[in-house]
């Protein structure tokens, strides 16, 4: 036994133990989705439940299942706050329950940093210790580095189960306040199938990518389909924020290589992942596969040094001026900003870069155009008029960059569903754009 399998067994305690580490008042915070160390929350809610405990929080991006802090019966004990909304989660912001941080995704880390008053406990679910001392965080790096710089309390929940991950989402067993074991599925996000308006939207923007491209792909139907049509493509580039189950196919079948890439030749980097287990042992232990914080994979900056950059982005509903909401419906949140406005603005700093906004034109079996002359009232501006470049739905593709008002109204009209051009144009016109 080496001296950091001596420091394991010293710090290895049980969830119930490790839980008495949280104080009343305590900030507490998990990085992305998967990241949530389940058994150490829930230790937590028990005692909350018991009265031991008042006003703690938990800060978390993409809360997938819950927990004992949306549990409304133990509201101002411990508390969720949302960086990204979705999932089971969703509700509880709806409803007001609970309420979340406003950001774009790549700011996470400096607001943990510098803006935050402080980090008591950082908890989170990682990979088995290796030989030296290390565990990887698995499938996030995401706000990893930044919350363990700024973290009093490190509790780590060792899942046998969970991918071990290269990259920047290393812990060292010294850094470790205390552990405790589990192991557990990971959950899987199963992947759609292809409706064939997907298929249509995908097929246009997959006719603008050039070979060597470097991709992003967002949440969505539309940006999987994307990956899926991308297959016939030869030496794309993988430099995204969540790592999806399609780019396993496109690496899989050869058509990413990453072999054009100006930074990280041959890997893919991402900043997390969610998807089906085959996408996990893909990610496990592959030295072609890097997880890296969100601050760095979704800086505009480093994402606009690479050529031919390609971003593909879904949203609730555009305007006649092209302002795009992605997050609400209305005042309703449905989402987060997450790092649609990362990707927009990188691309648009790429040499020979596209920034793709696809989505059907209309919801609710054809009933709700999602091309409104403006914003539904309340609906929260995610990506600028200024920022939005490509505009997709099945009816067609247009690049609003460098048109006039007028011609960009005339363009979006045109990819709206037919049965709602005509009343666009009258708003259009009644607005003096057209
Ligand atoms: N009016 C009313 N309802 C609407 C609507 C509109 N304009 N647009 C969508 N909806 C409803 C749909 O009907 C659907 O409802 P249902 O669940 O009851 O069927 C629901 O909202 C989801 O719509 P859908 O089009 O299926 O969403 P999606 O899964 O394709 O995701 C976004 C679209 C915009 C929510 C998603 O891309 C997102 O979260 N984006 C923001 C973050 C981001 O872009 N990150 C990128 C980096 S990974």
């Amino acid at each position: 036994m080496n001296q950091y399998q001596e420091m394991y067994l010293e710090k290895k305690k049980t969830a119930a133990e490790l839980a008495m580490y949280v104080k009343s008042g305590d900030i507490c915070a998990c990085p992305t989705g998967q990241e949530q160390p389940v058994s150490i929350c829930n230790a937590v809610g028990d005692r909350a439940r018991n009265g031991e405990l008042e006003n703690v929080v938990h800060h978390h991006t993409l809360c997938v299942s819950g927990g004992p802090f949306t549990d409304p019966a133990l509201k101002g004990k411990y508390d969720y706050v949302s960086w990204f909304t979705g999932g089971s989660c969703r509700k509880v912001i709806q409803d007001g329950t609970y309420s979340y941080v406003p950001n774009n995704y790549s700011t996470i880390p400096r607001y943990w940093r510098e803006v935050m008053p402080r980090l008591d406990i950082f908890y989170v679910q990682v990979s088995p210790m290796d030989s030296h001392g290390y565990f990887s965080c698995g499938i996030a790096a995401a706000e990893v580095p930044a919350m363990m710089e700024r973290a009093a309390v490190v509790l780590l929940e060792v899942n046998d189960q969970m991918p071990r991950v290269m990259g920047d989402n290393f812990i060292h067993i010294t850094q470790v306040t205390g552990l405790c074991e589990v192991s557990v599925p990971m959950s899987e996000l199963p992947n759609a199938p292809l409706s064939e308006t997907d298929r249509i939207i995908g097929g246009m923007i997959a006719a603008e990518v050039p070979n060597g491209a470097t991709l992003q792909l967002g949440i969505g139907g539309v940006p999987n389909a994307v990956g899926i049509l991308l297959q016939e493509k030869s030496d794309l580039g993988i430099h995204t924020e969540m790592f999806t189950d399609s780019m396993v196919d496109l690496i899989q079948c050869g058509a990413a290589t990453n072999m054009m890439k100006p930074i990280h030749k041959g890997k893919s980097i991402a900043t997390f992942a969610w998807g089906t287990q085959k996408m996990y042992d893909f990610m496990d232990s592959n030295p072609a596969f890097e997880l890296h914080p969100v601050d760095y994979t979704n800086n505009p900056y480093i994402i606009g040094q690479h050529d031919n950059f390609v971003s593909v982005n879904s949203c609730i509903e555009i305007d006649l001026f092209g302002q795009v909401c992605s997050e609400s419906i209305g005042t309703t949140p449905f989402s987060g900003s997450g790092g649609q406005v990362d990707f927009v603005r990188g691309a648009n700093l790429s040499k020979g870069g596209k920034g793709f906004i696809a989505m059907l034109s209309t919801t609710k079996g054809g009933t709700i155009s999602k091309i409104k002359p403006t914003l539904t009232p309340g609906s929260i501006v995610t990506t600028t008029k200024n920022e939005v470049d490509f505009l997709v739905t099945e009816n067609g593709i247009v690049r609003l960059k460098g048109q006039t008002a007028r011609d960009r109204a005339k363009m979006i009209i045109s990819l709206a569903a037919p049965e709602f051009r005509d009343e666009l144009e009258f708003e259009a016109k009644k607005m003096h754009l057209i």
